[in-house]
């Protein structure tokens, strides 16, 4: 694979454990990905939006409201239980719209959704608590009078599925699922090859999914280790991939067979590999690459550490403690109405992060490599480095003295390094292959986000077609979700499950 350098890495917003893919941070346009749109008409009032659930991916909403979007978007009220996440933001809002303090934005309650749904006039809620509260929040905003822009995966179970289908039919509200993968450059050229015929029509699909030992351990030390917030990975992250390959495809899962367990975290697997005893939590440790001490991040320190006496929200616990009732190790085979099967991987626990996916038709086949984190960095004291832009000495590495423990990042100058980078193959029958550009996304802060959020914010202002059929709604989200609880049911009973007797509240 072709090293790809990354870019500087540009302070969006971001999981500071996730690696920061390059697709979400190049800096030139290109008409292919980046749509235009219309200048806002003079006489347009500004949308007016609200955040339910203020924690780490709200500030993207909130970058961008109080941010690019400004003129067609404001911000006018914060919903969480907590109220030092609601004042942090409300500091970075503040600042972001040049005040001299807070926004002082007014602050509400979960129970009382509704009465600031009136009281602040709500257009749009946006909803960004945990995966399990979704299809709630969902149907309260939309019984209450206002649209809804959620973030994945649209719910956890086949109740909330109902739940969401049931409010969209009673109220005939909008519901925006926000797939930013789908606007990943290499992603969306991946559907512009599949949807342009080039391969044929599609038999089968093999992707895998590699999260490393940071990243993948992220999942193990909050509210996503538990199934019931949730949903396990097959609904919190693979919604993600399971979208990526019903839009890619243009078709709809129908079956799922699922296999996995949770064989790398846990106190039992760390009891069995010997590891002695665990802290509970990873802030104060040092030299343990599984610690997250959230003192080493400002942004983490603020929304979690100095927030956790007002309700107990440990975002730090040791990914070896007891009570992680999800998987870490997935495998899946999924049918496809027109014919297609998939087969799916996904560990938390690989030594990099990437993913390879293939698909197979029948005058040929693509296949899509991509390297987001070559190696897990440690620092001279044996953590793992959080920041991926914190990367090794490259010029001291190559003279022999570098600076981290471990060969990787985003280097290519060093042979033993795994280069970070994307590439895009087709191979037709009896045709060499053929490497397929992928465009950069666009600069400022972050481009698969930054396009999602033009779409999200002024999609009516769009002047050209959606080409690429990326805006997605309510049905996408049934759709990718669907796979997940089948999964989870199949993993239940070790049997196959069709998605048609899931009873999801409509066809879908
Ligand atoms: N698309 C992506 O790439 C991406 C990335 C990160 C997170 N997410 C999604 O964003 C959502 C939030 O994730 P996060 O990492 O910000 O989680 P988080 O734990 O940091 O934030 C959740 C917030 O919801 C609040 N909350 C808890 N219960 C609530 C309730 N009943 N009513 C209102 N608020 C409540 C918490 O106090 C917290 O402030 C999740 O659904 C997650 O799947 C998506």
């Amino acid at each position: 694979m072709p090293a790809t350098p990354p870019p500087a890495h540009d302070g969006a917003d971001q999981n500071p454990t996730a690696p920061r893919p390059d697709s979400s941070r190049g800096t030139l346009g290109d008409a292919a990905v980046v749509p235009a749109y219309a200048p806002v008409p003079a006489d347009r009032p500004r949308r007016r939006y609200a955040v339910v659930g203020t924690g780490h991916r709200a500030g993207m909403y909130v970058g961008a409201i109080t941010g690019e979007h400004a003129d067609v978007a404001e911000l006018v009220a914060w919903c969480d239980p907590n109220p030092t996440r609601m004042a942090y933001h409300d500091a970075e809002a503040g600042a972001a719209l040049g005040l001299s303090g807070p926004a002082g934005l007014p602050t509400y309650a979960p129970e009382d959704l509704e009465r600031m749904i009136a009281d602040e006039m709500v257009d749009v809620v946006i909803v960004t608590t945990p995966d399990v509260r979704h299809a709630e929040y969902i149907a309260r905003a939309q019984a209450a009078g206002a649209d809804v822009v959620v973030e994945k995966p649209l719910t956890t179970t086949a109740a909330g599925c109902r739940t969401v289908t049931e409010s969209v039919a009673a109220t005939g509200r909008d519901v925006v699922m926000t797939f930013n993968y789908r606007y990943a450059p290499r992603n969306s050229t991946l559907r512009e090859v599949v949807a342009g015929g080039e391969i044929g029509d599609v038999t089968s699909v093999h992707f895998e999914w590699v999260l490393d030992t940071v990243h993948g351990a992220d999942y193990f030390r909050r509210w996503h280790r538990e199934k019931a917030s949730s949903g396990g990975l097959l609904v919190h992250k693979s919604s993600h991939h399971f979208d990526l390959v019903n839009w890619w495809l243009g078709d709809v899962p129908t079956r799922v067979y699922a296999s996995g367990g949770l064989r790398f975290y846990g106190d039992a697997n760390a009891a069995a590999r010997g590891l002695g005893p665990r802290p509970e939590r990873g802030t104060g440790v040092s030299g343990d690459p599984f610690a997250l001490d959230l003192r080493s991040d400002a942004r983490l320190d603020a929304l979690y550490l100095q927030a956790e006496h007002h309700d107990g929200y440990l975002r730090d616990r040791d990914v070896f403690t007891p009570g992680i009732t999800i998987e870490d190790t997935l495998s899946l085979v999924v049918d496809y109405r027109r014919g297609a099967t998939m087969t799916y991987s996904l560990v938390a626990n690989g030594p990099w992060e990437g993913y390879r996916v293939v698909v197979n038709g029948t005058e040929g086949r693509a296949e899509l490599d991509v390297v987001e984190r070559g190696t897990v960095l440690l620092d001279d004291d044996g953590n793992a480095l959080l920041d991926p832009s914190a990367q090794v000495d490259r010029a001291a590495q190559a003279a022999g003295a570098g600076g981290t423990h471990g060969a990787g990042g985003a280097g290519g100058e060093d042979p033993r390094l795994r280069p970070n980078g994307e590439r895009l193959l087709v191979q037709r029958h009896w045709h060499a292959p053929r490497e397929v550009p992928i465009p950069a996304g666009i600069g400022g802060h972050g481009g698969g986000d930054a396009i999602l959020l033009k779409d999200v914010f002024r999609r009516d202002l769009r002047l050209s077609d959606d080409q690429l059929g990326r805006a997605a709604g309510y049905r996408d989200g049934l759709r990718a979700v669907a796979v997940g609880i089948a999964g989870n049911a199949s993993l239940a009973t070790g049997q196959a499950v069709r998605i048609d007797d899931l009873d999801l509240g409509e066809q879908l």
